[in-house]
């Protein structure tokens, strides 16, 4: 495997043994008292790290958890919503402190955004999960977005569309708009683990190991970051 400087990558075996190893990390800084926000992530991709977490019997009813991002349009009572698949996936089975999510339907948008902000400034974060669009995109941050934007509303490309719009149910129509941190919001976590499993991935992994930041594939910012670890299954 090449190597960049900054970001330690941990090659798994599949997505399972991927998962272990992520929710080992969260369970380590827990017991070492260093996680008490917690930045979380959607996809597919995270779907059996949350279910290592709601069978595990660790306390987690200190920790503070903030999504990165959330569709506007939809309810959180539409399964096509972030919101609905954490409920789903975590929240509904695990305590937590308080569970702050984006709220795509708010009226007024800019504000909400603001407001998410404002408390991701006053919590920090200790940890950020992320997992990776095909198009390099973390959270909603699609190619070209500022490394120093905030929480924003974000356009989607219609790479993201087309990928993320399989996810969708009941016929609803995937929006081209979402509520999204920023990278600048991102890069502030104090560690970030980014999971990346199977050949769509590749591309994006690719690029980061050729050790360049470029706006085009916005996961490059993450060289810039002194803690990011990467798992992946992957032979790069
Ligand atoms: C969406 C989310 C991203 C996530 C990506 C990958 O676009 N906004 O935060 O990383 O999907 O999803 P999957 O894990 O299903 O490949």
């Amino acid at each position: 495997m090449k190597k960049v400087e900054n970001v330690k990558f941990s090659k798994v075996d599949n997505a399972e043994q991927g998962s272990v190893a992520l929710f080992q990390i969260i369970k380590e800084e827990l017991e070492k008292d260093r996680l008490h926000s917690i930045g979380l992530a959607t996809g597919n991709t995270m779907i059996p790290v949350y279910e290592k977490w709601v069978n595990s019997d660790l306390d987690f009813s200190n920790v503070t958890t903030f999504n990165l991002d959330e569709y506007v349009g939809i309810s959180a009572d539409s399964p096509n919503s972030y919101a609905y698949f954490m409920h789903e996936h975590l929240f509904d089975k695990k305590q937590f402190k308080e569970t702050f999510l984006l709220n795509g339907l708010a009226k007024d948008l800019e504000e909400e955004c603001r407001r998410y902000e404002d408390l991701l400034e006053e919590h920090g974060l200790d940890l950020q999960l992320l997992g990776v669009g095909e198009n390099g995109h973390i959270a909603f941050n699609e190619p070209g977005t500022s490394f120093d934007s905030v929480t924003h509303v974000a356009k989607l490309t219609d790479s993201t569309l087309s990928v993320n719009s399989q996810l969708f149910a009941n016929d609803e129509k995937i929006p081209d708009t979402a509520l999204s941190l920023g990278i600048g919001s991102i890069l502030r976590a104090k560690k970030i683990v980014l999971l990346a499993f199977g050949e769509r991935k590749r591309a994006a992994l690719e690029k980061l190991l050729e050790g360049h930041v470029t706006a085009e594939w916005p996961i490059t910012k993450l060289l810039h970051h002194d803690d990011v670890t990467i798992i992946t299954d992957l032979e790069l």
